[in-house]
C-alpha cells in the first residue's frame, strides 16, 4: 500500500455525501473510498474508464448516476409520496463503482487491464466487503453487489432498482443501448 498517496477529496468529487444524515455512514463512505484509493494504481480519479467497452471516464458517469438517482427519489416523493432511504441511496450510488479503482489498473502498455481483484471477484465485491467490515448496513452492500447487469441477482430494494436503472440509462447516454427485447412465456409464481 502506498501510504504517501495524496488522499482523495471525496466531498469535492461527490458533494452529495454531505447530505448523508447518519454520521457513521457518512464517515464510512469517505473511509471506504480512501482505502480503495490508497490501494489503487491510479493517480487521477478522472483517468479511470467506466469499463473496457466504455472508455468514457467513470467519474462523470458516477457523478451523473448519483444526481439522477436523487432526482428520481425527489420525483417519487413529489408525485407519489414514496419515501426512498436517501442515506442508503447516496451511499450506494457513490460506492457502487468505487471498486473499479482496484478492479482495473493502467498496464505498462498504457492499456487498462484487470487487477487480481478484478479477475477473481465480481464487480463491486471489494467495496461491499469493506462496507461490511465497517458496519455499513447490509442493504447498501446488497445494492453495490446487484447494481450491475453482470450481477447474478437483481436488486430487491427500491433504492437498488433506482440505481440499477439510472446506471443503465447513463450508459445508454454516454455509450449505447445494449438491451434487446425477448418475447417469451414465463411462469410468474
Ligand atoms: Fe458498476
Amino acid at each position: 500500500m502506498d501510504t504517501a498517496r495524496k488522499p482523495l477529496d471525496v466531498i469535492a468529487l461527490y458533494p452529495q455525501v454531505q447530505e448523508i444524515r447518519d454520521e457513521k455512514l457518512r464517515n464510512a463512505v469517505i473511509e471506504i473510498w480512501q482505502e480503495m484509493w490508497e490501494m489503487s494504481a491510479w493517480d487521477d480519479p478522472g483517468a479511470l474508464p467506466t469499463s473496457f467497452e466504455i472508455p468514457y471516464p467513470n467519474l462523470p458517469h458516477t457523478q451523473c448516476v448519483v444526481a439522477m438517482a436523487l432526482s428520481v427519489a425527489d420525483a417519487f416523493k413529489k408525485y407519489h409520496g414514496i419515501e426512498v432511504n436517501r442515506d442508503h441511496l447516496i451511499a450506494a450510488a457513490v460506492l457502487q463503482d468505487a471498486s473499479k479503482v482496484v478492479e482495473y489498473e493502467p498496464g505498462p502498455d498504457g492499456k487498462v487491464r484487470r487487477t487480481a481483484i478484478g479477475k477473481n471477484y465480481g464487480h463491486g465485491f471489494w467495496c461491499a466487503h469493506l462496507a461490511v467490515q465497517k458496519g455499513v448496513p447490509h442493504e447498501i452492500s446488497h445494492v453495490m453487489l446487484t447494481h450491475s447487469s453482470s450481477a447474478a441477482k437483481f436488486p430487491d430494494t427500491l433504492e437498488g432498482k433506482i440505481l440499477y436503472y439510472v446506471d443503465q440509462l447513463d450508459v445508454i447516454g454516454i455509450h449505447k443501448d445494449r438491451w434487446t427485447k425477448h418475447l417469451m412465456i414465463a411462469k410468474r409464481d
